[in-house]
């Protein structure tokens, strides 16, 4: 439902740089988008005014709300997205500080031009090869990436979700997932070890990466004449390795896309080739790859669905959603673990 809005002053200067000239009859309105995981409000705003020669003009630009550590996405716009992936990324418009650490970010509204382009092997080559660029361009920039703590709360977050595991143990539905409890506690204890040996593989090392790379957060968009992947949502981009952005990819895909799942080697080599690399899935390649995957499951992704598989309070069918995620997300738990113990 679309809710009237102020005229803040990050929108106002925003429709300063759109309009150049005073305008008048202002009218702003705000649609809430769905979000992911990530805590933060995010608005589809349009903004209504006569211009002077008294013409109805509009345009629009998305909203977004950020407190705490996501906050840090108006910081990656500026240094990261301005530097590095600017024709990858919405245009950013303006940041506000609206007090006690929490930020407005206004960015373009992207317009997408298909629903689900990831059924062609085209789209997702693409992507890859965009993705390739941004990382090859933003290797040296890591001082620039605003701090986070990520192997820490990795950490943490892993060992939470090996407790909610084995909770599972009592319920009669999840026990069936608790039989991946001695995998993910070999992987969970090992952890630190394997991070450091992730994040000197060469030759992607680590730097700057996107950090959240699914569907709901890329948008195909039209650009210079073409259709262009566009990546939202740059709030956990991190100084980490490059494979977890090609794994949560292609892990994301392949659980909503049957031809990404047929397609993963493909689309991996596509990865490689784009950045230079041969396109031979080495051994070595491949375990990086899994801990990369297992890295992304256990910060954050599956400790969310066991909680929702465990929470009383959802409804049945989200649940059953939940328990199938977890149970997919276990699978890259087990193959991270045949590779590297
Ligand atoms: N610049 C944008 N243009 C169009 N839609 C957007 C834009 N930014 C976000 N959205 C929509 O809002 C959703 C949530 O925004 P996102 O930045 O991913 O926040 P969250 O951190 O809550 O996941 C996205 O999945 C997308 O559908
Ligand atoms: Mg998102």
């Amino acid at each position: 439902m679309e809710k009237r809005i102020e005229l803040t002053n990050a929108i106002g200067q925003v429709l300063q740089q759109v309009t150049h000239a005073p305008a008048q009859d202002i009218h702003i309105e705000g649609k809430p988008l769905r979000g992911g995981i990530e805590a933060s409000g995010v608005t589809l705003v349009t903004v209504r005014y006569r211009n002077h020669s008294r013409r109805q003009q509009m345009f629009r630009l998305v909203a977004k709300h950020l407190t705490g550590r996501p906050a840090r996405e108006a910081a990656v716009y500026q240094r990261i997205v301005a530097a590095y992936a600017r024709d990858l990324a919405p245009q950013l418009l303006a940041v506000e500080g609206t007090g006690s650490g929490d930020i407005l970010l206004l960015i373009e509204a992207v317009r997408r031009t298909t629903a689900w382009p990831w059924r062609s092997l085209e789209a997702g080559e693409e992507l890859l090869a965009r993705l390739a660029d941004f990382h090859t361009a933003a290797a040296g920039a890591t001082a620039l990436v605003p701090e986070w703590d990520y192997e820490a709360e990795l950490q943490a977050v892993a060992e939470l979700t090996r407790t909610t595991l084995e909770q599972c143990r009592s319920d009669p539905d999840l026990a069936v997932l608790a039989r991946d409890l001695p995998a993910l506690d070999r992987l969970v204890r090992a952890l630190p070890a394997h991070r450091k040996q992730l994040l000197s593989e060469r030759p992607f090392g680590s730097r700057p990466i996107h950090g959240d790379l699914h569907p709901g957060n890329v948008m195909l968009s039209r650009r210079g004449g073409q259709d262009t992947p566009i990546l939202l949502d740059w709030g956990r981009a991190r100084v980490s390795s490059p494979l977890e952005d090609v794994s949560s990819w292609l892990q994301s895909v392949s659980y909503w896309e049957p031809e990404g799942r047929r397609r993963h080697d493909t689309l991996l080599a596509a990865y490689l080739s784009a950045l230079g690399m041969d396109r031979r899935l080495t051994d070595s390649l491949r375990a990086a790859y899994w801990m990369a995957a297992a890295s992304n499951a256990l910060s954050g992704a599956l400790l969310h669905h066991l909680s929702i598989a465990r929470n009383c309070g959802r409804s049945s069918p989200q649940r059953t959603a939940a328990t199938k995620a977890a149970r997919d997300a276990l699978r890259v738990v087990r193959r991270a673990d045949a590779w590297w113990s």
